[in-house]
């Protein structure tokens, strides 16, 4: 293993990933070059060279310095041929795949169909990546997301308020659970979770008939979108409801050092998987230690607990 390729998406940490994987490969005599633009600059070409230099006072920014795009068209065998015809050409002998779901579909499919030593490493703000507990960019989309719905808070205790603040996350409530948890919000409407509206709206008019003033709601893009929910709870209970579409101010931010941490210690796994010959998987941190997953390996199996959270939430809420 001489040179090696870096292609990534964004969110918090991917930059302290990039410069973990560079210096690492770096230190171990190989060279490096970096995917721009993900997938779309895999079949155009589009690499840069990446030295200790090149990859200075990036570990606090958020986003990715290759940047990214959407690649639908890689799904296609003679985009992938042509994918790998262009790491041939760089003389490229391994490759690192930073990103989520997609990404690493991209990742299992040059590794397991073609041949191509690849490693992937989980960075999604989704945090859905099967058999993996947690992806880089997770922590600092819950900080991102706490600090903005903390705000909300503010007005919605003043003016009294019910406030639906609807969470990214793609399919998957994960953000949003843990949003909610450390919001200390009152309710969470998952995509993993039936919470009918009409009992929510009973909790609401009996806790009003109690003296409780605000209510904070959040709902998981997967489940609905915060227009719907407020109509329906306005419907339901007479009161006025406010919505809070985060967006993509959860993808960016300064990475916390939770993400930082574990982008060091993946970006580094990676580079040693990829010497070491032991290549065709991702690596990831289980119960505080590095392990290494065989793509596919963890079937559709996600390791977070929703159902505990949940419990946890309406219990202290
Ligand atoms: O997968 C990350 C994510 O931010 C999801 O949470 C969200 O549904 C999606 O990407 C948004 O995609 P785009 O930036 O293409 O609108």
């Amino acid at each position: 293993m001489k040179r090696i390729a870096l292609l990534t998406r964004d969110c918090g940490g991917v930059n302290a990933a990039i410069r973990a994987v560079v210096r690492t490969a770096v230190a171990a005599g190989l060279e490096v070059e970096g995917v721009m633009r993900g997938y779309a600059g895999l079949m155009s070409g589009d690499f840069v060279p990446l030295d200790r230099r090149s990859v200075s006072n990036i570990i606090g920014l958020g986003g990715t310095i290759l940047k990214t795009a959407r690649a639908e068209d890689f799904c296609r065998e003679e985009s992938q041929r042509l994918g790998l015809a262009r790491l041939r050409e760089r003389r490229i002998d391994g490759l690192i795949v930073i990103g989520g779901n997609g990404s690493l579909a991209g990742a299992r499919v040059l590794s397991q169909v073609h041949g191509f030593p690849v490693v992937g490493i989980p960075a999604t703000i989704d945090n859905d990546v099967p058999g993996v507990r947690l992806a880089i960019g997770t922590d600092t989309a819950l900080n991102v997301a706490l600090d903005a719905l903390d705000k909300i808070r503010d007005t919605a205790t003043s003016l009294e308020r019910i406030f639906v603040v609807e969470v990214m996350g793609r399919n998957c409530g994960w953000l949003a659970m843990q949003v909610a948890l450390s919001g200390g919000c009152e309710e969470v409407l998952l995509p993993e979770k039936d919470v009918p509206i009409d009992a929510l709206c009973a909790e609401i008019r009996e806790g009003r008939a109690r003296g409780k003033a605000s209510w904070i709601i959040v709902v998981a893009e997967g489940r609905a979108t915060a227009a719907d929910v407020a109509e329906a709870v306005s419907a339901g209970t007479g009161l006025e409801t406010r919505i809070a579409v985060l967006g993509h101010i959860q993808r960016g931010g300064r990475p916390t050092a939770a993400d930082r941490i574990m982008a060091a210690r993946l970006g580094h796994a990676a580079v040693e998987a990829l010497v070491e010959g032991c290549a065709g998987g991702l690596v990831h941190i289980l119960d505080d230690r590095l392990e290494f997953l065989p793509f596919g390996a963890a079937g559709e199996v996600k390791i977070t607990d929703i159902e505990a959270d949940y419990h946890l939430l309406k219990v202290l809420s």
